[in-house]
């Protein structure tokens, strides 16, 4: 054998070595949780064969604890770049089988190493997170290369889409990257993220409770809002990925790929005519409405499972993405409350960092009231939404389609906050408040004075009310909304729109950042 065979017969084993990470009963072990190793996942996640390491050879510095005795090539991650659906992406998987795939100095290197590239060559970075924390015989290196992490997660915040899959353990000050990123998906019976584990929570609060009624997916997807997806098995928690990448830019200068549809963008659908309830008190179903307008039918729902009473996703609209925020009036009948504000907020501010054009469908009766809300800050959290909508420049198309009373009606994307093009349906009641509170408030001396009369009174000031203000004419006279349209019409006026809007230029005031109500 030449020396050269020799030499490239050596870089194969020991590449092989690497591939197994900690080892073959360690990925057995892996199995036997129901999980996938690090190179599994990222084989189900990358185009086939797309996938371009870097630093397999990296090797921890620690001296302490017996660490010295073993170096395992590439330290409990795997690091590169690769592509989904042809488009770049970076990518790092904490490798459970090496150390539990805990965060040494030189891992986290490696991690930064990547999160560097994915900014400086504009494409999104995915971490797979798989780990038991800092490493604890690294002691303070450790910790520093959290910081490291954190501090790019911030930096690259607003410049490529950040995603966190969480498919194993995440605790500590370790969920604080996944808080940090832009999506954190999360597998339902293996996965869990908590700043304190169970045995902590008891020794503290005497609280006894289970790592999944603590921190599990299911948690974390409909109580905390932490977890923005939650996957049945990890298959899915990267399909996941990928097609939530489908509606996303590479980065902050581009926009969405176009995505061709066979869906016309002239398409009417006449169910939509009668769809609001002759009952203003009865519900109807948002998905309904939304699965018509967009293309296919296809929608990507975010948050799925937390605040439902609005509705958070992403959608084409005659192949553009969209960001559609849309109240629920089948849930809590569609009221903003603290989780609302801050699920649709978060979604709306990310949309804008990535330019993609907001629909809003409206259906609001105001904010939740009561001391509840009030104790947990509605005002402060409420202000997050209008913030978020006053300051987006992206393209902004609503729809109210029937109540939007107060408060609520300005923060769901009015023209005042910039609102580019305003629809409403015939059936939108655009008004300070619903009829049966203005006229208790407007009549109740009258009405105290006259206890007879107090129910004629009510309604014949109700139906003057009703027929001042329950309808989209006021707004429209005035040139608050744009037009009133007829229902069935609603996906090809909003595709008219956003296609006008698609040179859109707008800006804030020059100043160093703004000052969110957080
Ligand atoms: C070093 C670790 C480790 C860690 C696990 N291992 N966590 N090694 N540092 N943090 C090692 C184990 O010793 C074991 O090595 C292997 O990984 C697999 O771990 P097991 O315990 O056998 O696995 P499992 O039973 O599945 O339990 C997983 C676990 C548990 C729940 C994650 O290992 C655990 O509780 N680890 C400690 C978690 C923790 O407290 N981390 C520090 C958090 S504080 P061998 O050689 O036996 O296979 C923190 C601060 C971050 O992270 C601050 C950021 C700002």
């Amino acid at each position: 054998m030449s020396i050269q065979t020799d030499n490239i017969q050596k870089l194969v084993e020991r590449r092989a070595k690497a591939r197994l990470g900690g080892g073959e009963k360690r990925i057995e072990a892996q199995h036997a949780k129901g999980k996938l190793t690090a190179r599994e996942r990222l084989a189900l996640l990358l185009d086939e064969g797309s996938f371009e390491e870097y630093d397999m050879f990296v090797q921890h510095r620690c001296t302490n604890f017996g660490m010295e005795k073993s170096h395992p090539d590439g330290d409990g991650v795997v690091t590169g770049c690769g592509t989904i659906d042809g488009r770049l992406v970076y990518v790092f998987a904490q490798d459970f089988t090496v150390s539990g795939g805990s965060l040494s100095k030189t891992m986290s290197e490696k991690i930064c190493k990547v999160m560097d590239m994915a900014v400086r060559n504009g494409a999104p970075c995915i971490g797979l997170n798989d780990s038991g924390g800092a490493r604890i015989q690294e002691g303070i290196d450790a910790l520093a290369g959290y910081g490291e992490i954190f501090e790019r997660n911030i930096l690259a915040s607003g410049v490529v889409p950040q995603i966190s899959a969480i498919m194993g353990p995440c605790a500590g000050g370790a969920v604080y990257s996944p808080a940090l990123t832009d999506f954190t998906l999360m597998v339902k019976n293996t996965s869990y993220m908590f700043l304190t584990g169970p045995a902590v929570v008891k020794s503290v609060t005497g609280e006894e409770v289970t790592q999944e009624d603590l921190g599990g997916a299911s948690v974390h997807a409909s109580k905390s809002g932490v977890a923005h997806f939650a996957a049945e098995n990890e298959q899915e928690a990267l399909a996941t990925i990928r097609e939530l990448l489908s509606f996303l830019p590479q980065n902050n200068l581009e926009t969405a790929p176009f995505v061709e549809t066979a869906d016309p963008a002239g398409r009417v659908d006449d169910a939509l005519n009668a769809i609001i309830p002759d009952n203003p008190n009865k519900s109807y179903d948002m998905y309904q409405v939304i699965r018509s307008i967009v293309d296919d039918g296809r929608f990507l729902e975010v948050h799925q499972d937390f605040a439902r009473n609005i509705i958070v996703g992403f959608a084409h609209m005659n192949g553009r993405s969209v960001g559609v925020v849309a109240n629920q009036p089948g849930v809590l009948a569609g009221v903003l409350d603290i989780n609302a504000s801050r699920k649709a907020a978060r979604f709306v501010r990310f949309c804008d960092a990535f330019n993609i054009p907001l629909v809003t469908l409206v259906d609001v009766p105001g904010f939740l009231p009561g001391t509840q809300q009030e104790y947990g800050a509605i005002i402060t959290n409420g202000a997050k939404l209008l913030y978020a909508y006053g300051e987006a420049t992206v393209p902004k198309v609503t729809v109210t389609l029937r109540k939007a009373y107060g408060g609520a009606h300005i923060v769901m994307s009015c023209k005042q906050l910039r609102g580019d093009v305003n629809y409403a349906w015939p059936s939108a009641q655009i008004a300070v408040m619903g009829a049966d509170g203005a006229v208790n408030v407007l009549h109740a001396k009258e009405m105290k004075e006259n206890p007879q009369q107090a129910q004629a009174i009510f309604e014949e000031k109700k139906k003057e009310y009703e027929d001042l203000f329950s309808n989209p004419y006021q707004a429209a006279q005035k040139g608050y909304i744009e037009d009133v349209i007829e229902p069935r019409n609603t996906r090809f006026r909003i595709i008219r729109a956003l296609e006008q809007l698609s040179g859109k230029q707008a800006s804030l005031p020059a100043k160093k950042h703004d000052n969110l109500p957080l």
